[in-house]
């Protein structure tokens, strides 16, 4: 299991979240009521990127057409997409924010 330091976590502001880039894709990392969470930055409805997207109620609102994803568990919460997207293991080291990598 590998993990890889994405950034410190007070780059990170309460209920922001920010882009990281793992080898060929992007991961959305969220801190979220000060927990840390990660999931894919790709629509599961038509590959979108959900990160330009607004959140509220704990969930991200893909900019495309308007799916919304569970923050914590990349679950779907509404259509049109009909699939949740991967979500990452998420833990702090001293203070820093690491992610599993999605690969391993
Ligand atoms: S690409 Fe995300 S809702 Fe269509």
């Amino acid at each position: 299991m590998q993990w890889i330091s994405v950034c410190t976590t007070d780059e990170l502001e309460n209920n922001q979240h920010l882009v990281v880039e793992l080898d060929d894709m992007d991961v959305i990392v969220f801190r979220l009521d000060d927990k840390f969470y990660a999931i894919e930055d790709i629509c599961s409805h038509d590959g979108g990127k959900i990160s330009g997207g607004m959140c509220e109620n704990g969930e991200i609102i893909c900019p495309r057409h308007g799916a919304r994803f569970c923050i914590k568990t990349g679950a779907v919460k509404s259509p049109p997409a009909y699939e949740g997207v991967e979500c990452y293991a998420v833990r702090i080291e001293g203070n820093t924010l690491q992610i599993q990598h999605p690969r391993d």
